[in-house]
């Protein structure tokens, strides 16, 4: 028998999107699969305790110099000058014994600022992609359920147009979700060959150019981390090795 699905789910888009999943108090996935989503999930797998999203490359520049602290990020797709990184996820794979134990401090163009957006209200946050889709709708299904909440799947955009390659993540995402809950969630199934799409999308083809060819594969998998990134006074960590601190709870209404 089915399990009566108790969670509703929706995609919504851009940082519109975001401030309405802020309004709503949802669990809310921002979703920048290339590449914030993907630098984020990378950055905790390799062993970082906790990765801070922040707005401008001048917020980033102030923890340069500070003892464990990384500072990564792009503005058009390219790392910022006197950064250790740029937003490359790849890259993080390649010197993930120097993050092991640190922090990573991130400013992306689009990814981010989503983020930032989505912090307007009492909301739980997670950064989810094609990479760690089923991880984060289990997880996602199960704060969603202890604190009350619906989901909200927020699929970033780039410069606030529709971006192909974050609604195939929401659709991963919402794929295992409906799978979970034994219930259609109203969008198409999850496309079967990730690499194609996003290898068409206008943000692979600057990436391209930029020289990141790795990066659009490396983002174009499916379920390959178990890592959750979720926000937590200000900074992603894996939820599942913090799970036992509170959620913060729900406002009375
Ligand atoms: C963003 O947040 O705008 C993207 O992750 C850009 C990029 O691929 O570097």
């Amino acid at each position: 028998m089915g399990i009566k699905a108790d969670v509703k789910v929706d995609i919504l888009f851009g940082e519109a999107g975001a401030e309405e999943a802020a309004r709503r108090e949802a669990v809310t996935v921002v979703i920048d699969a290339l590449r914030a989503s993907a630098t984020i999930t990378t950055a905790l797998a390799v062993g970082a305790q906790k990765v801070v999203p922040v707005g401008t490359p001048e917020e980033a520049r102030a923890y340069l110099g500070r003892p464990g602290h990384f500072v990564a990020g792009e503005r058009r797709g390219m790392k910022l000058p006197g950064f250790h990184f740029g937003n490359s996820p790849t890259e993080l794979v390649r010197h993930g014994h120097l993050l092991r134990g640190g922090v990573l401090v991130l400013t992306t163009t689009n990814g981010t600022r989503v983020v930032r957006a989505a912090r307007a209200g009492n909301t739980v946050i997670l950064a989810g992609t094609t990479l760690n889709a089923g991880a984060v709708a289990r997880a996602a299904l199960e704060m969603a359920r202890r604190e009350g909440r619906d989901i909200v799947l927020v699929a970033a955009g780039e410069d606030e147009a529709h971006a192909e390659e974050d609604f195939a993540g929401a659709r991963c995402i919402a794929g295992h979700l409906e799978r979970l809950q034994n219930t259609p969630v109203a969008c198409e199934p999850c496309p079967a060959d990730l690499a194609s799409l996003f290898a068409e999308t206008p943000s692979a083809q600057e990436l391209f150019e930029l020289g990141y060819r790795d990066d659009v594969f490396f983002c174009a998998r499916r379920d390959v981390y178990e890592v959750v990134p979720w926000l937590k006074n200000g900074g992603f960590v894996a939820y599942g090795t913090h799970q036992a601190a509170p959620i913060p709870r729900r406002r009375a209404e």
